[in-house]
C-alpha cells in the first residue's frame, strides 16, 4: 500500500518504559477511507472500530492510532502513584494448548493467528504524568473519536476494601477531569483483598461498590471491564448486579493461563507471575461466545447498556461479525500491536461492501 510504518508496531523485545518513549511515527500524508459511522454513548463516531486498553501507551500512540482510522481509543491502565512494569519478556507469543498455554519460539502473524500471554503488572506513569498526557491526548484525536481512560485500583498488602474503593475512585475523577469522554473499569485483576484466585469482577459485592463510587463520583460514561465467566448464569448475575452503576460493558478481558515454556517452567520469570492473560486470535471462540451471551441478555431486555467487544478480534471479519451481531463497538488490542493498518482494511472492505 506504500505506507511507511517505522515504529508503528509495540516492540516486544523492548521494556514498557522504552515503548513509552518510542511512539509511531506513521505516515501523515495518506487518507485512511471514511468510516462507515457510529455511535456511542451519544456521541457520534467515525467508525466503532477501536483499540482495547494497553497498546496506547501515551498521547503520542493515540495520535498515530487515531490517523490511522481507529476511533475509540482507550488510554491504557493509569492508577494514583508510579508502578513500574515487570521484568521482560512482559509479551510471549503461545501456542494455547489444553494443560496450559505454551511459549513457542517461532510464531506466525498471518490470518489472525497471532496469540500471545501478557504479564506487564499494568505499569503506571505519575498521576501529574498521566494527567496532563490524557489532557493531550484529548486534543490531539479527531473528530468523530472518543477517548477512553482505563483505571484500576492500587492497594498495599492489608489494606482493607475502603481504600482500594476510593483509589478506583480517585484515578476515574482525575481521568475524566483530564478530558476523558468515558472511564473503563479495569474490574478483571486479582482481587488484592486476601481472596487468592479470584479477580474483582467475581467478588460482586466489591465491584458493585467500586462502581457505584467511581459512578457517583464522575459525570462521563463508565464502562465495567469484565473477564472470563465460569457460565453463562453468572455472567448474567454479575452484569445483572453490576447494571445500576455502570454505564456499559468491555469484554472478555482475556484468558487466564498458567504459561510455560516447552520445558514446563514458568515462561514469566517471577513471584505471581505464573498465570498471565492469553489474548489474540486463539481466544476468539471463547471471548465471541461471550460476548454473543451478553448481547442475548441485553436483546431479551435485561438492561439496555452498552456492550463493546474485545477478544480475539484478529481479522476484520471477526470485527465486523461482532459488530453484526450488535456490539456497540468493536476493540482490538494483540491486532493494534502486530497490524496496524487493520483499521484501513476495516474501512476498505465496508467500502466495497457497499
Ligand atoms: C500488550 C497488552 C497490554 C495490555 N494492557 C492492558 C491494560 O493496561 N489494561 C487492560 O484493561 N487491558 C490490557 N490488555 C488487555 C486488552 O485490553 C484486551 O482485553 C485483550 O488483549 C484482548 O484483546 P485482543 O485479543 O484483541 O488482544 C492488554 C493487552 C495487551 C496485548
Amino acid at each position: 500500500m506504500g505506507w511507511e510504518i517505522a515504529n508503528a508496531i509495540y516492540r516486544t523485545d523492548r521494556s514498557y518504559a522504552w515503548n513509552y518513549g518510542h511512539a509511531p511515527t506513521l505516515p501523515r500524508t495518506r487518507r485512511v477511507p471514511m468510516g462507515p459511522g457510529g455511535l456511542l454513548f451519544g456521541q457520534r463516531l467515525n467508525s466503532p472500530l477501536g483499540i482495547a486498553a494497553g497498546p496506547l501507551l501515551n498521547s503520542r500512540w493515540i495520535e498515530g492510532y487515531a490517523r490511522l482510522g481507529f476511533d475509540v481509543l482507550t488510554y491504557a491502565t493509569v492508577r494514583s502513584r508510579y508502578h513500574p512494569a515487570h521484568v521482560l519478556p512482559n509479551i510471549r507469543h503461545v501456542d494455547n494448548r489444553e494443560q496450559s498455554a505454551v511459549a513457542a519460539r517461532r510464531h506466525t502473524n498471518s490470518n489472525g493467528s497471532t496469540t500471545i500471554a501478557v504479564s506487564t503488572g499494568l505499569p503506571s506513569m505519575e498521576p501529574d504524568v498521566w494527567r496532563k498526557d490524557v489532557r493531550r491526548a484529548k486534543e490531539r484525536i479527531g473528530r468523530g473519536q472518543m477517548l477512553i481512560v482505563s483505571v484500576v485500583g492500587t492497594a498495599d498488602p492489608g489494606a482493607d476494601a475502603e481504600i482500594f474503593i476510593s483509589d478506583y475512585a480517585r484515578c476515574a475523577a482525575w481521568a475524566a477531569e483530564a478530558g476523558a469522554d468515558a472511564v473503563k473499569v479495569h474490574l478483571a485483576v486479582p482481587t488484592p483483598l486476601g481472596e487468592p484466585g479470584l479477580f474483582v469482577y467475581e467478588n460482586i459485592p466489591l465491584a458493585a461498590q467500586i462502581l457505584y463510587r467511581v459512578r457517583t463520583t464522575v459525570a462521563v460514561p463508565v464502562l465495567a471491564k469484565l473477564g472470563l465467566f465460569r457460565s453463562p448464569r453468572m455472567l448474567h448475575e454479575t452484569a445483572t448486579k453490576l447494571a445500576p452503576w455502570t454505564s456499559g460493558f468491555v469484554l472478555v478481558h482475556g484468558i487466564p493461563r498458567r504459561v510455560v515454556d516447552e520445558e514446563g517452567h514458568a515462561a514469566f520469570e517471577g513471584a505471581g507471575r505464573e498465570y498471565a492473560d492469553v489474548v489474540g486470535g486463539a481466544t476468539f471462540p471463547t471471548c465471541s461466545r461471550q460476548i454473543a451471551e451478553m448481547l442475548a441478555w441485553r436483546r431479551a431486555g435485561a438492561w439496555p447498556h452498552a456492550i463493546l467487544g474485545v477478544g480475539g478480534l484478529s481479522t476484520v471479519a471477526r470485527a465486523q461479525y461482532v459488530l453484526g451481531e450488535g456490539a456497540d463497538a468493536a476493540l482490538v488490542a494483540t491486532a493494534a500491536l502486530f497490524d496496524p493498518l487493520f483499521a484501513v482494511r476495516f474501512r476498505q472492505s465496508l467500502a466495497s461492501a457497499a
